[in-house]
């Protein structure tokens, strides 16, 4: 696929990938997703990337769903709008390789569900959050009711949600909605130095890890413990073989 609206930079096992649609602060449209679904796909089939950032170019990380796009759709399309959205943000949520959203400006509605779906969110002093559906008339479509409550709570998502109010990163950071925050010139070089730490662990651990955090948060806390038993066995005899007996040897595991 020729990509128009993302650009991708792979280096030392990180790919950098940003949004690149500035003249309409990034908001996301059809052509996103379509870009989005087969760059995931690309970036899964790809052994030598490990981690992926996520940015946006200019003033906003994303500022929402396309508005422009939206405005004339039937009920029947918004939903389907919104279904595509939902799906091409569990892909990334699933990808089995981490993903880290360096929110650099604007993350509005669709674009904090886009970063909601990330693994970690690391804030510019300059990024601004929020829900501005209700101000549109609208809800969000991208699963921040279901996201936003289980990351920061049912108070202050509802709160977020029903107030519209647009926050600045140091509330983002006191809510949980947030990990750091950091200068804006400090954000991608502390992104790529946080995905480089995580590309130098053990890699099967790492990609068990989201797995059994994601898939196990969505089931009973023994099914839970139960998935993560089995995946904490799988890693004995081979990587975690090598990490324990590095360990013992004093010395970096080979993984
Ligand atoms: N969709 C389409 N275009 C958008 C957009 C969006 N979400 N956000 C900004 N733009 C466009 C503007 O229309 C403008 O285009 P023109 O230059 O052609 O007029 C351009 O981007 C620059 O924006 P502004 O001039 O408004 O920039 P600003 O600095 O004055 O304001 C802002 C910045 C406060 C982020 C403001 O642009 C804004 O409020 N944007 C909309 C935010 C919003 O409501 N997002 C939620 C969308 S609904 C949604 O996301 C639903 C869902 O969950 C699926």
């Amino acid at each position: 696929m020729m990509y128009e609206i993302l650009k991708m930079e792979v280096a030392d096992g990180v790919a950098v990938v940003t949004i690149s649609r500035p003249q309409a602060l990034n908001a996301l449209n059809t052509r996103f997703f379509q870009e989005m679904d087969a760059l995931l796909g690309e970036i899964g089939g790809r052994d030598e990337i490990n981690v992926v950032v996520l940015t946006g170019e200019g003033k906003a990380f994303v500022a929402g769903a396309d508005i422009a796009e939206m405005v004339n759709m039937t009920p029947d399309e918004g939903q389907a709008f919104s279904i595509l959205g939902q799906k091409i943000f569990r892909k990334m949520e699933m990808l089995d390789k981490p993903v880290i959203a360096a929110i650099n400006g604007f993350a509005l509605g669709g674009g904090q569900e886009l970063a909601l779906a990330c693994d970690i969110r690391i804030a510019s002093a300059k990024a601004k959050f929020g829900q501005p559906e209700v101000n549109l008339g609208l809800i969000p479509g991208y699963a921040a009711t279901q996201r936003l409550p289980r990351l920061i709570g049912l108070g202050n998502a509802l709160y977020l949600l029903m107030t519209a109010e647009m926050i600045g990163p140091e509330e983002a950071l006191r809510m949980g909605l947030v990990q750091k925050v950091v200068e804006p010139d400090q954000l991608l070089p502390t992104v790529i130095t946080i995905a480089k730490t995580i590309a130098s662990k053990g890699p099967k651990a790492v990609k068990l890890i989201k797995h059994v955090a994601r898939v196990g948060s969505l089931m009973d806390f023994e099914s839970g413990c139960a998935l993560e038993s089995k995946k904490f066995g799988s890693l004995f005899g081979n990587e975690g073989a090598e990490g324990m007996k590095a360990f013992l040897e004093k010395r970096p595991p080979k993984w």
